[in-house]
């Protein structure tokens, strides 16, 4: 059975719904924590989400809450969408009439073509308290750098490298014996929280996107 949750209201023509599009690469559990909070934000529809990455562990999980899911082809590069895929990437999204575009462990920057097709409308989480750490394994870099606290950032993406704006973080104490792993996991759970709670302000109108 379709869920009444995730496929009505915007496309019924509700400009108060705020329409989101989830972007992943892999595991995916921040948008499984977005998609099991969404009754708690009526507000937000889950449009789709597209990974870029055929088995993707996200897929199997939006498609187990019956939300419009897919793979897209990235093309041949490793860390960016070429122009095709870009091209495949915007329309797609349009088709959907994605307000807001997550990006939750989307592996691949986002040039400027794709973001101004979304101009202020694509958030991202990452593992740090940008503009600490950014890129790659940050809780490592965290530890190696000897922080005493670490956490999350949801910011607004530009063409950098977790360099855009930050829209608000999360931290975490950094522990005696903590090592990447279990840092990863404390902080994972503050993510979990963080990204649901400006998803929902977003859709609220106390956070203003573009
Ligand atoms: C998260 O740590 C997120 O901050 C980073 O990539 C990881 C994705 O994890 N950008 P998941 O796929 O949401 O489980």
């Amino acid at each position: 059975m379709k869920d009444p949750v995730s496929s009505s209201a915007g496309d019924t023509g509700d400009n108060d719904v705020l329409r989101i599009a989830i972007l992943i690469s892999g595991r995916g559990s921040n948008m499984e924590a977005i998609l099991k909070r969404r009754m708690t934000m009526p507000k937000v529809r889950v449009v789709c989400v597209i990974s870029d990455n055929p088995s993707a562990k996200g897929l199997q999980i939006a498609k187990n809450f019956d939300i419009d899911n897919l793979y897209l082809d990235p093309g041949p590069y490793k860390t960016k969408l070429d122009p095709a895929a870009e091209q495949r990437y915007i329309e797609y999204l349009i088709s959907k009439k994605a307000d807001l575009i997550c990006l939750a462990g989307f592996m691949r920057l986002i040039k400027d073509s794709f973001l101004s097709a979304f101009p202020g409308r694509i958030i991202n989480i990452h593992p740090s308290l940008l503009p600490k750490f950014p890129g790659l394994n940050a809780q490592k870099q965290a530890l190696e750098a000897g922080e005493k606290v670490s956490g999350c950032t949801v910011h607004f993406v530009d063409s950098g490298i977790d360099s855009g704006s930050i829209i608000r973080q999360r931290t975490v104490p950094i522990l005696e014996r903590d090592n990447p792993d279990k840092l990863a996991s404390r902080i994972l759970k503050e993510e979990h929280i963080l990204y649901s709670e400006i998803i929902k302000e977003i859709s609220q109108k106390k956070i203003r996107i573009g």
